[in-house]
């Protein structure tokens, strides 16, 4: 096992403060089906336990032939990577000239797009999987589309073709302003964009209710109250919650045979009502594991505890520094002694956005949703930060040991609530990927070497941080030495905790049928701008084949990522 000391004690602590898990209420009533269903704090198919390395590839539905698809899965399923979460979601208000689409959203009326470039192209993926033995997630919307519309399917300040990123497949956005609203979180309370919504979750759903290649429904990607639209002051952990559990009763009254997950970001709200309260745990307290056997059980997390952990790391950092001789202060000296600085303090008083709601998602909550079937968090320290940084370590140090910390305190979630956990999508921007990266409330790459004006027009504040954290360096990212040592320390970490599944953001392909208009579009290598009818120039021909999208994340042979999930892979299949 190849993780930081300071982890192994994070466990410890956990199993310290272990109470007995409530007993699960979607436990699967299939125990040897060869769907994927539950048992307390696993997956299980064909009655045995599942555990999985997964990776993302958000556009699979949109490649141009049968051949990609299958040279993809076949790829992917090489490496011992067991599911891929997709997007099962492409909403358009005008009807496109090129590329996939599945519904047209308009006007505030929809229509499902069942033809070949539509539902048609879900279903060669679905049947691909089944056949080279992987499991889908099918994510039904996303928080996330920064386009005013779609009809301009040439974005504001970049080429980038609609389907190219992740966030230019219509979602919530899309059906507010379509249904003529103007809040964000309209989509989760408006009655007509409801019925719209679970009407075409019934259309997808209906489709695969007999196909063992499904792994879960996964009912948005990472809901939020906000986005590019701004949410209203009236959306609170609640209305979020709320829209999870109509859905997912939805969704189960037309599938039983599969799971529904939530594909939040994992944000929790400690101290906030819930809607699910954790049934207290049973009186006498479980007997005693066999020796050997883990047992995971867990509290609720609180927001003395994750203060206590951070106040923990900071120390252990600390202590290792001054071993070092690289002992950084970061407060303020008095009467020559170093005393933390009131915001210092107030900062590791406080928990923050992470733990208290600001997002309007309480992840625990609803993950105890009973058809919700297992929890479910994501990573993405680019875009979010998941811990004050420590002065004491290199800048992708924190980012390591935040995440970290995140996936404990998620494992730990997870277990409070008795159902399985899984990561659904992990991340880290490297130099090499950084021209390419564009944030998910995002329609230009910030770090595109003809873009570098627009760092200075950041739409978040956190983007503004990043850029600012990046050292005065030109160069924003890790290298790709960092960006797999982290990968390794999320893996294990996660594999440690208990994880039930740890999905990889993103997948590259390469080698795939290039189309004008589509997600993969033939490369122009022409060197010189050539002026139609200049002499003696001709264009150079268009590329036949390209790779797969990328936005900032997509890692493919030519780094050590596939040789880091492929070691996880191994590792995840020990722990079974
Ligand atoms: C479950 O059983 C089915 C049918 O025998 C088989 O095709 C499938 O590969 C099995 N799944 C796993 C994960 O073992
Ligand atoms: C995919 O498989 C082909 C054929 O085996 C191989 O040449 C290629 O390198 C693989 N690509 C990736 C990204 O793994
Ligand atoms: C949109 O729908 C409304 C009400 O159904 C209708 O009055 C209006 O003409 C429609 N607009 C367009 C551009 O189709
Ligand atoms: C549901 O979807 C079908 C197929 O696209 C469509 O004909 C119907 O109008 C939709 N109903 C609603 C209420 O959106
Ligand atoms: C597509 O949906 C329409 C309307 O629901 C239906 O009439 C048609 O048969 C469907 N076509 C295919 C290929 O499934
Ligand atoms: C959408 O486009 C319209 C017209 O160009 C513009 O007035 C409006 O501000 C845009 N909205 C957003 C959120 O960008
Ligand atoms: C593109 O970016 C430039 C520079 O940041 C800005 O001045 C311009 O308004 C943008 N164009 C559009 C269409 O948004
Ligand atoms: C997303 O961007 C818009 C402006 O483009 C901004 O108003 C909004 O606050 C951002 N939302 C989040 C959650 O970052
Ligand atoms: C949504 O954004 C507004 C500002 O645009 C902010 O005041 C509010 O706290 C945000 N709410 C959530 C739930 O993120
Ligand atoms: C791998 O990805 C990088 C970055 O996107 C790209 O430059 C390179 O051509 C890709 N290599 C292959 C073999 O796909
Ligand atoms: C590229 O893809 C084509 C079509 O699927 C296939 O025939 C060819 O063998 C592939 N080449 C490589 C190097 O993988
Ligand atoms: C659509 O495809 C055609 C034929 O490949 C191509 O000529 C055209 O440029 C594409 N349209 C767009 C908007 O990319």
């Amino acid at each position: 096992m190849n993780f930081l000391p300071w982890v192994s004690l994070f466990f410890s602590t956990l199993l310290a403060t272990a109470v007995a898990a409530t007993p699960s209420r979607t436990a699967t009533r299939r125990g040897s089906s060869s769907f994927v269903g539950t048992s307390g704090q696993n997956f299980v198919v064909n009655g045995s336990t599942f555990k999985y390395i997964g990776t993302n590839a958000y556009w699979l539905p949109t490649l141009n032939t049968n051949d990609d698809i299958w040279n993809t899965l076949a790829n992917i399923s090489s490496l011992g990577i067991k599911v891929v979460r997709l997007w099962a979601f492409n909403d358009v208000d005008t009807i496109p000239v090129n590329g996939t689409w599945f519904q047209l959203v308009q006007n505030g009326t929809v229509s499902v797009n069942n033809g070949s470039n539509g539902l048609q192209k879900l279903d060669t993926v679905i049947q691909m999987a089944e056949q080279q033995g992987l499991y889908i997630i099918l994510s039904l919307t996303n928080n996330w589309f920064p386009f005013n519309t779609t009809s301009t399917s040439i974005p504001a300040n970049n080429s980038l073709t609609r389907n190219y990123l992740s966030n230019n497949y219509g979602g919530m956005d899309l059906y507010v302003r379509q249904f003529g609203l103007e809040t964000h979180d309209q989509f989760y309370t408006n009655d007509s964009i409801l019925t719209s919504f679970m009407n075409y979750t019934t259309q997808v759903v209906s489709r695969y209710v007999n196909s063992p290649s499904i792994f879960s429904y996964e009912l948005a990607n990472d809901a939020r109250c906000n986005s590019t639209l701004p949410g209203s002051a009236t959306c609170t952990t609640e209305t979020i919650t709320t829209w999870h559990a109509t859905v997912a009763a939805h969704i189960r009254s037309i599938d039983p045979n599969h799971l529904v997950s939530s594909g939040v970001g994992g944000y929790m709200c400690t101290d906030c009502p819930k809607l699910y309260p954790l049934t207290p745990p049973p009186a006498p307290p479980a007997p005693s594991p066999a020796p050997g056997k883990k047992k995971r059980k867990a509290t609720p997390v609180t927001n003395k505890q994750i203060i206590r952990e951070r106040s923990e790391r900071k120390r252990r950092n600390r202590e290792a520094a001054k071993l070092a001789g690289t002992l950084v202060e970061d407060g303020v000296r008095i009467r020559g002694r170093w005393v933390s600085s009131a915001t210092k303090r107030q900062q590791s008083e406080t928990v923050g956005s992470l733990y208290d709601g600001s997002y309007g998602v309480d992840s625990q909550d609803i993950s105890n949703i009973p058809d919700i079937g297992f929890s479910s968090f994501q990573l993405f320290p680019d875009q979010q930060s998941y811990g004050p940084d420590d002065p004491n370590i290199a800048p992708w140090q924190n980012t390591e040991q935040n995440g970290a910390q995140w996936i404990t305190t998620q494992a730990q979630s997870a277990a409070a609530v008795g159902k399985p956990a899984a990561l659904t999508g992990f991340g880290l921007v490297t130099q090499s990927n950084a021209p390419a990266f564009v944030p998910f409330n995002s329609t230009s790459a910030p770090f595109a070497s003809d873009n570098r004006e627009m760092l200075f027009e950041k739409t978040t504040p956190f983007e503004v941080l990043s850029i600012l954290s990046a050292n005065s360096s030109t160069t924003y990212g890790v290298t790709s030495q960092q960006q797999s040592d982290t990968y390794t320390t999320w893996l294990n970490t996660g594999i440690a905790a208990g994880l039930n599944g740890i999905i990889q953001y993103q997948w590259g392909q390469s080698n795939l049928t290039a189309e004008p208009g589509t997600s993969v579009t033939p490369s122009t290598t022409t060197g010189e701008v050539s002026t139609p009818g200049s002499p003696g120039q001709t264009p150079t021909p268009p590329e036949e084949t390209g790779e797969s999208p990328n936005d900032g994340y997509s890692t493919n042979g030519t780094d050590t990522v596939q040789q880091v999930l492929g070691s996880a892979v191994q590792g995840i299949a020990a722990d079974s």
